[in-house]
């Protein structure tokens, strides 16, 4: 299948003209992309010559779809004999290609292959009659139904040997065959049958909101039980602290009314009204608690001599014990010595010299 050349000349028509149909087909394809990307409607054009010639693409095809869309002759050959879904090479009525992959092997598809040669003859052959010819693929993506053919357009899935004569047959005589499955199943379900979902109720509508139900009596259920035996009252998580549903409400502008207190922001005065509002403290959480810090230790750089903070190669920038000193030798310091400018009393965020 990987050998990819046009067919004999033999074989070769002497001409190729999109029908006015397909040609109007293929102006709303090229209409899909912008000004002077017509080109890339090259894979639609070749698929519907293709198809207007009975399943496989001759050279005068190739060359009429190169002319429409502007293209050089050479660029459509290359699209046209790399992708295996272009025919370059007569086929029969019904094409026929058999996945030969693994899990289609290993479930009889190498007998599918003995039955074609039998039945039809060799790869790329086509039979008198022009009915059929075959050819051995990759994957399909049916594998859940292995073994496989795709006749045409259609795949026929769960063959066997005599499944298979039986779909030729069939064809050849013009009889209405079924597509997908052949052994009974549908789609993909387990062979024998669903297994699983089975309960008609499942889809006859009785059962929607069935689980809510079920959920409140058994929650219901749950507190009935817990009352009776006292274990709903619940206990502090450790000694001193209280349950958090039993803790007042502190640090808000309700309860800070409450005590009598004034509030502080005006947003406050309007929320001391709105219990909603309050907030419920954590057990043994205190008002200036820190947070949690991290496992990792560092120490703040310093950024902005404005903030109060000494950086770097700045005047007034204590060095670090054992550095060399800058080059800067008008404001170069040695270790040890006291930077001008840098109170070492001085409170964060303080201004180099304010106490
Ligand atoms: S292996 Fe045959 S369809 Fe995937």
């Amino acid at each position: 299948m990987s050998v990819r050349r046009l067919a004999p000349l033999l074989d070769q028509p002497a001409s190729f003209a999109f029908t006015p149909e397909n040609l109007t087909w293929l102006d709303g394809q090229v209409a899909k992309y912008p000004d002077g990307r017509q080109a890339s409607a090259v894979i639609p054009a070749l698929w519907q010559a293709q198809k207007q010639n009975g399943g496989w693409l001759p050279q005068k095809a190739i060359e009429a779809v190169a002319v429409r869309l502007g293209m050089p002759t050479i660029r459509v050959m290359e699209v046209a004999t790399f992708y295996t879904m272009f025919n370059l090479e007569p086929v029969g009525r019904y094409y026929i290609q058999l996945c030969g992959t693994v899990p289609c092997h290993v479930k009889g598809a190498i007998d599918l292959k003995q039955t074609l040669l039998n039945s039809v003859g060799d790869e790329r052959h086509v039979t008198e009659d022009g009915y059929f010819s075959w050819l051995e693929v990759e994957c399909l993506g049916a594998c859940c139904n292995a073994p496989m053919v795709q006749i045409n357009d259609e795949y026929y899935e769960d063959l066997t040997p005599d499944l298979l004569i039986k779909l030729i047959d069939d064809l050849r005589a013009g009889r209405d065959v079924k597509v997908g499955p052949q052994d009974g199943r549908v789609s993909s379900e387990p062979k024998g049958g669903a297994k699983t979902l089975t309960d008609p109720a499942l889809f006859d509508g009785s059962l929607v909101g069935g689980w809510r139900t079920r959920f409140e009596n058994s929650v219901t259920a749950e507190t009935d039980a817990g009352s009776a035996t006292g274990k709903n009252d619940m206990k502090p998580g450790r000694p001193g602290a209280t349950n958090a549903s039993q803790s007042s409400a502190t640090n808000a502008p309700a309860q800070s009314a409450q005590n009598g207190e004034s509030p502080k922001a005006a947003d406050d005065k309007a929320g001391a009204s709105d219990t909603s509002k309050t907030t419920v403290s954590e057990p043994g959480a205190s008002a200036d608690a820190k947070a949690p810090q991290s496992d990792k230790s560092y120490t703040m750089t310093p950024s902005k001599p404005e903030e109060g903070r000494v950086v770097a190669g700045s005047k007034g920038t204590t060095p670090i014990s054992g550095t060399p000193t800058s080059g800067n030798s008008e404001g170069g310091q040695g270790a040890g010595e006291k930077p001008a400018g840098v109170d070492p009393g001085a409170k964060p965020g303080a201004a180099p010299g304010a106490n």
